[in-house]
């Protein structure tokens, strides 16, 4: 096993003294509740949410085991419940006043808020526009918007009616976007104009228009485009005599939005007039929540689908116990709500517990490396939660972006994305933290809905690159490739041997798939994809994923995904991509292209193959390294073998086994081949 970061934090007394939970004692109490009798855990944690009605069967009937069946998690069957209720109106008649966002713009001088009152009305109203275009429970509806309130607001809507939302990160390309729309067969799409990330300004309307001419040329047709004003010039408030700010805030000159009446609506205009009330359908606590897609291996995304009641309670314990959150906290998860960190710990998890937290357009360097904690002293932010990549991309920068700010709200700061290096993690600790907070280091996944193993702030003394240990109901376990349970110290396959209640549900319109993926390879376990190690001390470190997946800067994408793309181009035959480690982004991807006979590989060529998977997938799946391959390396049945490809990526020529490879000679090619860079 290789050299782990032994060194131990205990947490911070003040962190501590505060905490629900202040000791591994009362932890493992907890936990050992938690995994023995779930029902009876989990339904004292229910008391604290508004139900309808009480569960009718089971509290929990699940089978995990393929041999037994079809796979199927089910918890609270029959209660009925709405989750948009338990996060707004519930709060509305003590604490009505009380502040649900900050929003902070991309430029510092821009940002706005919205109490729990005011976000009820505009759900309320939204809900009911969604009502009067005929959408109902059970429509999907495509999202594809920044980060601004609306975003939230639309989310809630579909939540108050039943309707199952499927957000699309604002980073996907037209074509992503439409193979999204396709697969779920969403009628509606609800985008804004346009955004501002940075010194760049997206057109999104723009993409969302393509996307949606390419699903009609397929034959299907989306009803409604409904946009949120975000940019136009009735909104720039421009300051008196304040000439230099002319450009304003938000300027939108340079957009350009085409119109397709009676397709395209204006979300304010619809809004007009349209009440504040509008009733919650009360929906099975098994009736699905939302969809979010994530990449799969064969490279066709997966349509994760989350239900009513498990994902809830998931996702509101979580965000209580992992980052202690207490009434006058206030919590920043800089995610984007397109991806499951945001709706989780953005959206969700928050409101449900009554959080005032910040939302933010921007990026973390604009308008310059120390944006984070300006903005963690603007307002005051106790409990910060961001991706290693940033953290490894603001360490660059230098220490005096960090240090310039107070930074002495802070208690907790937390990751999520990716393994974190003890490097950074130290960092951020050190710096950031001024060695006075928890460092919360979350390991989970789209399809776990919220954390699944992660330290405690008050209570777990953590180690850098630790998740540490599993959250409430989660029981882990690490499997060798022959399913053998690895006990003690060692290695092998992360999976989890009984549902919680976050679990995803199944894969939109694809239940085989959803067995296949997760559930087949080690019968009676939902397996991860990742692989792990546990101490001798029982500390779990995920070292990554073992499948053909790559975590670029937190956002995961399968290669196949990628070399479907570059086959695409007229020229390429075939094409391997492999992870390869990256400074910043932690991985990045390595393709590896063969030519058509005859044709050269030019940095014209090079340049027109970035293009292509950034107009395929999106921007932030741009490969980093593109290298010719006049051969690949193949066993004798014709399987690529990435395990060479991964060595000759970093340059390693200590490959391995090669007995089973066709032919050798392929090999010194492709040494000789790397581009000078890598
Ligand atoms: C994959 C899931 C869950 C929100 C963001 C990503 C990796 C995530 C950690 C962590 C090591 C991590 C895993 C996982 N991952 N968090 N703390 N330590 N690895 O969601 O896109 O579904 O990706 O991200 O490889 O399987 P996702």
């Amino acid at each position: 096993m290789a050299e782990l970061h032994h060194e131990t934090f205990p947490p911070p007394e003040s962190v501590k003294n505060e905490a629900f939970i202040n000791s591994m004692e009362q932890y493992k109490e907890m936990y050992q509740k938690s995994i023995d009798d779930p029902e009876g855990f989990w339904s004292e944690i229910a008391k604290g949410f508004y139900w309808e009605s009480e569960p009718t069967g089971k509290f929990l009937d699940f089978n995990f085991d393929v041999r037994n069946g079809p796979i199927y998690i089910k918890w609270m069957q029959g209660a009925k419940t709405n989750l948009c209720y338990n996060a707004v109106d519930r709060h509305i008649d003590k604490d009505g006043d009380r502040l649900a966002f900050y929003w902070e713009g991309n430029d510092p001088d821009d940002d706005g808020q919205v109490t729990f009152s005011e976000l009820k009305d505009r759900v309320c109203q939204f809900a009911n526009v969604l009502k009067s275009l005929g959408v109902v429970k059970g429509d999907r509806v495509a999202i594809y918007m920044p980060m601004i309130v609306d975003i939230t607001v639309a989310m809630l809507a579909c939540a108050r009616l039943g309707i199952i939302h499927s957000i699309v990160f604002g980073g996907f390309s037209a074509e992503s976007l439409a193979d999204r729309i396709l697969d779920a067969k969403c009628s509606v799409v609800i985008t804004s104009d346009g955004v501002w990330r940075g010194t760049k300004l997206l057109n999104l309307k723009d993409i969302v228009d393509k996307a949606v001419e390419k699903c009609e040329h397929v034959g299907h047709i989306v009803e409604h485009v409904i946009v949120s004003r975000h940019l136009l010039p009735e909104e720039i408030v421009v300051g008196e005599g304040d000439e230099e700010r002319q450009p304003a805030v938000r300027p939108c000159r340079h957009l350009n939005i085409k119109w397709n009446a009676p397709r395209d609506k204006w979300w304010h205009e619809l809004i007009e007039g349209a009440s504040t009330d509008c009733p919650c359908v009360w929906l099975d606590a098994e009736d699905p929540l939302f969809m979010l897609y994530t990449s799969g291996s064969t490279g066709k995304p997966k349509g994760v689908v989350h239900t009513q009641a498990g994902y809830m309670l998931y996702s509101a314990t979580t965000f209580k116990y992992d980052f202690d959150y207490h009434p006058d906290d206030i919590f920043w998860c800089t995610a984007d709500v397109g991806w499951i960190t945001g709706h989780t710990y953005v959206t969700y998890g928050p409101l449900l517990n009554k959080a005032t937290s910040v939302i933010f357009e921007g990026v973390p360097t604009y308008p310059d490396p120390g944006r984070f904690w300006q903005i963690v002293d603007k307002y005051k932010v106790s409990k910060f939660y961001t991706a290693p990549t940033a953290i490894r991309s603001l360490m660059g920068f230098g220490d005096e972006h960090v240090t310039k700010y107070k930074r002495d709200s802070l208690k907790v700061i937390a990751t999520v994305g990716e393994p974190i290096n003890p490097e950074a993690w130290l960092w951020y600790y050190n710096v950031v933290g001024n060695k006075k907070c928890a460092v919360v280091d979350t390991f989970w996944q789209t399809e776990t809905g919220g954390h699944v193993i992660t330290p405690l702030p008050g209570a777990t003394p953590t180690r850098p690159g630790s998740a540490t240990f599993p959250f409430f109901g989660v029981v882990p376990e690490i499997l060798s490739e022959d399913g053998k349970t690895v006990e003690g110290e060692g290695e092998g396959y992360i999976v989890f041997k009984q549902p919680w209640p976050g679990i995803m549900r199944t894969v939109y319109g694809n239940p085989q798939r959803f067995e296949t993926t997760y559930f087949k390879k080690f019968p009676g376990y939902y397996t991860t994809g990742d692989g792990g190690k546990r101490d001798k001390d029982g500390y779990i470190w995920v070292t990554g994923r073992i499948d053909d997946m790559v975590n670029v800067s937190a956002h995961l994408l399968s290669t196949a995904e990628i070399e479907s793309a570059l086959v695409e181009h007229k020229l390429v035959t075939e094409a391997a991509v492999v992870s390869h480690p990256h400074k910043i982004k932690g991985e990045c991807t390595y393709c590896f292209v063969t030519l058509k006979q005859g044709n050269k590989f030019t940095a014209d060529l090079i340049h027109e193959l970035r293009a292509q998977v950034r107009t395929k997938i999106g921007p932030f799946a741009t490969p980093d390294f593109i290298q010719e391959a006049p051969g690949l390396p193949k066993t004798r049945s014709g399987k690529i073998m990435r395990r060479v490809l991964r060595k000759i990526a970093v340059g390693d020529k200590d490959i391995g086994d090669v007995s089973t490879m066709a032919d050798e000679t392929v090999v010194d090619e492709l040494f000789k081949r790397r581009p000078e860079d890598a």
